[in-house]
């Protein structure tokens, strides 16, 4: 996920946030890339608010692929962004939930002791973070820290991919892949929550989950190819992209929307040559085929609030790790099997 504002955490190369203060707190490390046994729990000076910047308790912080690929530097290209030969962000974890310790000038939307959640660009597996004020909006009510945790990255991908790149309306027959995984399982809501209806694509023992979690159809994909289907679907979110694009475009209606969203790939470009290969056949055929990137959105988060307060959206928690198992969590996510969200808690 792009980020609107850099973050005191998304800010220079050099030692990165938390490791200069004069406090200390514990954080999860990596000096290098690679694989999750790179992660180091350790005492790091604690970061200091910027203007517009949160200082945040952190009390649960959610893991997902995208830390995973942060982590080893693969696919290649990542380092582009995150740093060539070792990661400039030393403190690994983009969402987070927890209180408000102290804010920084200028921000006036927020007080100590506010209960809030929100995203950043690195930063959140430690026991404070800092976070531009913008990217963080109140907990609602009937959500714990733990379940708000799991909703910036995930629920705001669903939410854009079905309601501004595909533009879901009432009615349509929309069919997500990876219906069980973190993007998957606020995806399925979602697209309900806008009238669609939806079928989910998983494993046997997620078809219960799937349903509940309003799937009027669920597919077993150990047993069936959706692309042997007859049903011809409005919108697909392809979280998996497991696959070939052209066996996808069988089951789309003649102008309906492909949305491939699998960040796997290659050990170089990741994904990158599908979305080529997509945006080229995009020119020559009525159906549209769109990747895309999220982008971190106050206004989304807010919708999304909305949602979860009324029951519309409700978060799937597969596992909880304590922040000295990081390891462990990000062992678990990188292996591309979570059922709804893996969360770290703090404290
Ligand atoms: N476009 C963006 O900006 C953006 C933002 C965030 C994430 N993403 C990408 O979105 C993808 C999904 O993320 P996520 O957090 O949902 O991943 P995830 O939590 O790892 O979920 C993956 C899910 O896919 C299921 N699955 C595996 N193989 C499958 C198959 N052949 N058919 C159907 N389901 C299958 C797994 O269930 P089983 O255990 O049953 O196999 C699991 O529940 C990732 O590749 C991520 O990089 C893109």
């Amino acid at each position: 996920m792009e980020n609107q504002q850099r973050s005191s955490a998304g800010a220079p190369p050099g030692p990165g946030p938390g490791l200069g203060g004069a406090a200390t707190m514990r954080a999860v490390v990596q000096h290098h890339y690679g694989p999750p046994s790179v992660l180091e729990s350790s005492e790091v000076g604690m970061p200091l608010p910027g203007r517009g910047d949160v200082l945040v308790q952190v009390g649960a912080a959610s893991v997902h692929p995208g830390d995973y690929f942060v982590m080893t530097g693969e696919p290649f290209m990542v380092r582009l962004v995150y740093g060539l030969r070792r990661p400039r962000h030393r403190i690994r974890g983009m969402d987070l939930a927890g209180v408000v310790a102290a804010v920084g000038k200028g921000v006036t939307s927020l007080r100590p002791g506010d209960e809030v959640f929100g995203w950043s660009s690195a930063g959140a597996f430690a026991e404070y973070a800092c976070v531009p004020a913008d990217n963080l909006v109140s907990v609602p009510g009937n959500l714990s820290v733990v379940e708000a945790a799991t909703v910036p990255t995930s629920a705001m991908t669903a939410l854009q991919a079905l309601r501004e790149v595909a533009k879901v309306r009432p009615g349509q027959t929309v069919l997500v892949t990876g219906a069980s995984g973190g993007v998957g399982s606020f995806a399925v809501q979602i697209a309900k929550a806008f009238g669609a209806e939806v079928t989910g694509v998983c494993s046997t023992s997620n078809v219960d989950l799937v349903r509940s979690l309003g799937a009027t159809h669920v597919i077993d994909y150990t047993r069936t190819d959706f692309t042997h289907n007859e049903k011809r679907y409005d919108v697909i979110l392809d979280n998996v992209e497991a696959q070939p694009l052209a066996a996808v475009r069988q089951v789309l209606t003649p102008t309906g929307t492909l949305v491939p969203n699998s960040g796997r790939g290659g050990r170089w470009f990741g994904p990158l040559g599908r979305i080529v290969k997509a945006r080229v056949l995009s020119s020559f055929t009525r159906q549209q085929l769109k990747p895309f990137t999220s982008i971190g959105k106050r206004q989304d988060l807010l919708t999304l609030t909305d949602l979860l307060r009324t029951g519309q959206v409700k978060p799937v928690i597969d596992r909880t790790y304590r922040l000295d198992e990081a390891a462990d969590a990000l062992r678990y996510v990188g292996a591309g099997h979570t059922r709804g969200k893996v969360v770290m808690t703090v404290r």
